[in-house]
């Protein structure tokens, strides 16, 4: 029997924008899936999934999981016709924009490597968890499997290759992600940007500049432990995810009740229509009072760190 783990991951600045080479920052949350997997005697390949889950997004996203598992046995080379029991568990909610799909891919990639002894090392992980996501996103960006993969704070930017590095931040920090309880398709998200953004090239030339300024603000801001400025710069990012599309009322309304409480800053988070969003809430008492304002509205939360 072989275990293996993946990090959920909340994009601090820049989803969707990543897309176009944008660079983005994302932040790995210690809420993490575990995957157990192990040799049987029969029954084929038995993907059992018992992640907590917001209703209906396990079934919504079932074919999209089993192209991925296919995706991920092709790409170590292991037969679909293997006896095979994996099992999904941790304390990670599936859900959309915590980066679910990533966390499994790794977490399954790491358990599989470990079960059959292929000593990969984790860039070779982090590239089937990439193939991985092809099945639930078509054309991932990389973010989400890198921050899974690796964990800790990332400066990243898709290109040929992807780069990435590992920002360093004075203390970790608190943050609430909120979850509007809508399972969100990214798929549809991206390709929505993408079809806006062929129909108005001038407008969002002038919207994607400004996000590729955000992010090099926003690292100096997280480097210095300025967080009130991190959190001015969040509330601008989400304003240009709004002028993309890809926010929502229940996602504004959110975002809104963080602030109100006192949340440094705040904006969804990952592929929008829905999923999560998340406030910038430096210590413990703050993290409490946003976190308690938006259980208040019916909306259930995850109270973690970044930077940790
Ligand atoms: C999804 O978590 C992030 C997006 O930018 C898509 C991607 O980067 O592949 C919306």
């Amino acid at each position: 029997m072989a275990e293996g783990k993946g990090y959920g991951k909340c994009i601090l600045f820049n989803e969707h924008f990543v897309v176009y080479g944008i660079p983005s920052i994302v932040s790995a949350i210690s809420d993490a899936t575990v995957a157990i997997a192990e040799k049987t005697d029969s029954g084929g390949i038995q993907l059992i999934d018992n992640r907590p889950a917001t209703p209906g997004y396990k079934e919504e996203k079932k074919e999209h999981q089993e192209d991925s598992l296919r995706r991920i046995l092709g790409a170590m080379d292991i037969s679909m016709n293997a006896n095979l029991r994996i099992t999904l568990k941790g304390d990670l909610f599936a859900a959309s924009g915590v980066g679910a799909s990533a966390a499994s891919c790794t977490a399954i990639a790491r358990t599989l490597n470990q079960l059959f002894d292929m000593g990969l090392d984790d860039d070779r992980i982090n590239e089937i968890a990439y193939e991985g996501e092809k099945g639930y996103h078509g054309t991932p960006s990389g973010v989400d499997n890198t921050a899974s993969t690796y964990g800790g704070m990332i400066w990243f930017v898709k290109g040929e290759p992807n780069t990435f590095d590992l920002m360093k931040i004075p203390q970790p920090v608190e943050i609430v992600m909120g979850n509007t309880g809508t399972v969100a398709n990214t798929k549809a998200a991206v390709a929505g940007v993408k079809e806006r953004r062929e129909k108005n090239p001038e407008e969002y030339d002038k919207i994607f500049s400004r996000a590729r300024n955000i992010a090099y603000d926003a690292r100096k801001a997280l480097e210095s432990s300025d967080l009130k400025e991190v959190g001015r710069l969040m509330n601008v990012n989400h304003q240009l995810l709004q002028k993309i599309e890809v926010s929502n009322g229940d996602l504004d309304a959110l975002v809104e009740t963080a602030r109100k409480a006192g949340a440094f800053g705040a904006k969804m988070t990952g592929g929008g229509l829905g999923g999560y969003m998340v406030a910038l809430t430096p210590g413990e008492s703050l993290q409490e009072k946003v976190s308690k304002a938006i259980k208040k509205k019916g909306f259930s939360v995850l109270k973690t760190k970044i930077g940790v």
